[in-house]
C-alpha cells in the first residue's frame, strides 16, 4: 500500500474543515505533517487569511513556522485539532498515540479542542488496541527505573524507548518514555487505568478523548470518514 497517498488524502480532507479565523491544533507525525503542508499551502494561496496554530511538539512548531504559519502558545481553547494516530479501534474510535513521543502535548491539545479530528491511512484501523503497537507512557525522570519496574509488575512488558545510538529517548517535556506491551490477553483500558494511577506516570498514549471523526485515507487517494457515535443522553431528576 502506498501509505503516503493515503495519508495525504486524509490530510487534504481535514484541511477542508479549516475556516478563516480558527485556532488549529497541529499534531505530530508523518500524517500530521502532511496536514501542516496542506494548511500552509492554503494560507499561501490566500484561501485562509487568519489562522493561528498551536503545535504539539517542537518539531511540528518548527515545521509550521518555516512554512509561514503563525504558531502561538496554548492559552485559549482550540477550534479544531488535527492529529494522526498509531492505532484506531473501530467502531468505538479509541486510539493509541505517541509512537512519535508527543503524547502528553497531543492529549492536552486534544482536550483543549472543541473539535478533535484524526487522520490516518487505513492500515491503522484495528479491532483491538495494543496488540500490534506498544502503549507509550511518559514518566517522570525521578525514580524512572523504579516506575518502569512497577509497570512490569503488572505483568505488562515495559521498556524505555531508546535512541539508535544508545540512551533514552527524552520527550519535549524532558521526560523518558516507556513503551508498554499489552498483548492480546489484557484489556488496554483496564491496564491503562492501572498504569495511570501510579505515582511517577505523567500520561499515556491511550486516548478515549471525544473524537469528532476519523478521516481514513486509502492508497487510491479516496477517503472515508468515521463519525463518532452520538453521546448518550443522560436524564436525571433534579429534585
Ligand atoms: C506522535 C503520534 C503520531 O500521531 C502517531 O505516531 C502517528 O504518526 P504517523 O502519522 O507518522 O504514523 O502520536 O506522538
Amino acid at each position: 500500500m502506498n501509505r503516503d497517498v493515503a495519508k495525504r488524502a486524509a490530510a487534504n480532507a481535514a484541511v477542508a474543515l479549516v475556516e478563516d479565523g480558527m485556532t488549529v491544533g497541529l499534531g505530530t507525525g508523518s500524517t500530521a505533517a502532511m496536514f501542516v503542508n496542506a494548511l500552509a499551502e492554503r494560507v499561501q494561496q490566500d484561501k485562509l487569511r487568519e489562522v493561528t496554530c498551536v503545535a504539539t511538539s517542537e518539531s511540528v512548531a518548527g515545521r509550521a513556522i518555516t512554512m509561514g504559519l503563525r504558531v502561538v502558545d496554548l492559552i485559549n481553547e482550540i477550534d479544531l485539532a488535527v492529529d494522526g494516530a498509531d492505532e484506531v479501534a473501530f467502531p468505538d474510535l479509541r486510539l493509541i498515540k505517541g509512537l512519535g513521543g508527543a503524547l502528553v502535548r497531543e492529549k492536552i491539545v486534544a482536550e483543549a479542542a472543541r473539535r478533535f479530528i484524526i487522520i490516518v491511512d487505513s492500515g491503522k484501523l484495528v479491532d483491538r488496541l495494543g496488540i500490534h503497537v506498544p502503549l507509550p507512557v511518559e514518566i517522570i525522570a525521578f525514580g524512572a527505573e523504579q516506575t518502569c519496574r512497577r509497570i512490569l509488575s503488572l505483568g505488562v512488558g515495559a521498556r524505555f524507548r531508546s535512541l539508535p545510538e544508545g540512551g533514552k529517548v527524552i520527550s519535549d517535556n524532558g521526560n523518558p518514555i516507556v513503551d508498554c506491551y499489552i498483548g492480546p490477553e489484557r484489556d488496554v483500558a483496564w491496564t491503562n487505568d492501572l498504569i495511570r494511577a501510579m505515582a511517577g506516570v505523567i500520561e499515556t498514549g491511550y486516548f478515549d478523548t471525544e473524537i469528532e471523526r476519523v478521516i481514513v485515507g486509502d492508497c487510491s487517494g479516496t477517503v472515508k470518514q468515521l463519525i463518532a457515535p452520538a453521546k448518550k443522553m443522560v436524564c436525571r431528576d433534579v429534585n
